[in-house]
């Protein structure tokens, strides 16, 4: 029953995550994108009413003309809209997420033994200090001297989160280390909306309805910490999907593969964000973030495909009969896959994916050896998968799976 519980909470709470985090990501990407393409007012008298840049859209069977002003209108309207709930509730449900799968069953998702032998309160403890660490350590480097110079905070920025990636994928299962890592950016992205960004606006408002004029110094540190949100967005919408792939967070050197593709993901968006403002440079854009973000996922997927031989299979010679497999599989896989699972917290076949019947595990060979090569399976290894029967299975799966 409890099971069944967690499941629909975990439904629900994942069904939300994603329409908030589409509606922020949605809407912050919008601006970005206006923002870029506003180009000078053409009618002098918008211009002379302080308005820096127009555009012009049609969607949805209408004609928007969107005005962005220098500072402030003259008078401000009656209604203004403030987008922050999406933020916020992206971050709350994440949070209801991480809470509910990666700390209440750290044992599944956060913990592998064969990694950091972490009790349950010492890897939940480790992994609210990143989040919490990580939002003071990046606002002290952005409120420091240091944050006048984008371009030198960004590189410092960069090693940091890469120090990060790796030490929690040598503290977590690699699952719950790339969790912990999207969930430290997703934590700093939406800390940037709560205490800079939000406050810069209402301070703007404030002073335009005391008429006076605004402090800028605010609007300059918003316009910072929106430009880093930008540019985190590839990586944490990228660790949002990695549960799926084991071959990025079941690599050998999975805090390289976690590094290299965020930083693909940011060259993406650098390329995408200069796109906006073509006009500016003739139409031209540099194609050289994008290739480079390209070549680096190649890369990850060329240096992660599988061998053949040698990795760890233990040589054709130890492959094991079927009988021997059935054996392993019963004892190590069934209890949770199959129509009725043994193990606790699990009511229905994970994925649906049975392995009760010879004819099941035959079915599925090739994705039980990508399972086990990555070693995403068992989760957290509860069952005790034994590294000999680890690789008697691969052998054996490399052999033809014969039976
Ligand atoms: C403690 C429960 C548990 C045990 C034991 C377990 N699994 Fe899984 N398995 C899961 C869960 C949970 C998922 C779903 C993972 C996800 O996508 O979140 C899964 C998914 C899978 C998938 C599908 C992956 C996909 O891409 O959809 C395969 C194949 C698999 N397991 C194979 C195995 C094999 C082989 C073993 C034994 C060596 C095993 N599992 C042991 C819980 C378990």
């Amino acid at each position: 029953m409890t099971a069944y519980v967690l499941d629909w909470l975990s439904l629900l709470g994942r069904w939300l995550h994603l329409v908030a985090g589409i509606a922020w990501i949605g809407s912050s990407f919008y601006f970005i994108w206006l923002d870029n393409h506003l180009l000078p007012p053409a009618d002098p008298v918008l211009a002379k009413s302080g308005v820096a840049g127009e555009l012009w859209a049609v969607h949805g069977g209408g004609f928007y003309q969107a005005l962005k002003y220098r500072v402030a209108p003259a008078t401000l309207p009656r209604s203004l809209h403030w987008f922050y709930w999406e933020a916020y509730t992206t971050f709350l449900s994440g949070l209801f997420l991480l809470g509910l799968l990666y700390y209440g069953q750290a044992e599944l998702y956060l913990i592998d033994r064969s990694v950091a032998a972490l009790s349950k309160p010492a890897a939940i403890a480790i992994g609210a200090a990143f989040l919490a660490g990580g939002w003071i350590v990046y606002d002290g480097l952005c409120r420091s001297p240091l944050g006048r110079n984008s371009r030198a905070l960004g590189a410092v920025l960069a090693v940091l989160l890469s120090t990060a990636a790796w030490g929690l994928c040598r503290l977590f299962s690699g699952r719950g280390a790339y969790m912990e890592f999207g969930a430290m950016l997703g934590t700093i992205m939406v800390a940037n909306v709560f205490f800079v960004i939000i406050p810069a606006q209402r301070a703007l408002v404030r002073a335009k309805q005391e008429d006076r004029e605004p402090d800028l110094r605010g609007a300059i540190a918003a316009k910072l910490r929106s430009t880093h949100n930008t540019y985190f967005t590839l990586p944490v919408l990228f660790v949002m999907i990695s549960p799926h792939y084991p071959i990025t967070y079941g690599a050998r050197e999975n805090w390289l593969v976690l590094i290299v593709i965020c930083a693909a993901g940011v060259l993406l968006r650098v390329y995408f964000v200069a796109r906006h403002n073509a006009h500016e440079r003739q139409g031209h854009t540099s194609p050289l973030p994008a290739a480079l973000g390209v070549l680096a996922l190649a890369g990850v997927a060329f240096a992660l495909m599988p061998r053949s031989s040698g990795n760890g299979a233990g040589g054709l010679a130890s492959a094991g009969s079927f009988v021997r497999i059935e054996a392993i599989v019963e004892r190590r896989c069934a209890g949770c896959h199959s129509a009725q699972p043994t193990l606790a917290g699990f009511t229905a076949a994970p994925n649906g994916v049975l392995l009760d019947t010879p004819e099941r595990i035959l079915a599925r060979t090739d994705q039980i050896r990508q399972q086990l090569a990555t070693r995403a399976m068992p989760v957290g290894n509860v069952t005790g998968i034994t590294e000999e029967e680890r690789a008697e299975m691969l052998a054996w799966i490399e052999r033809g799976a014969p039976h």
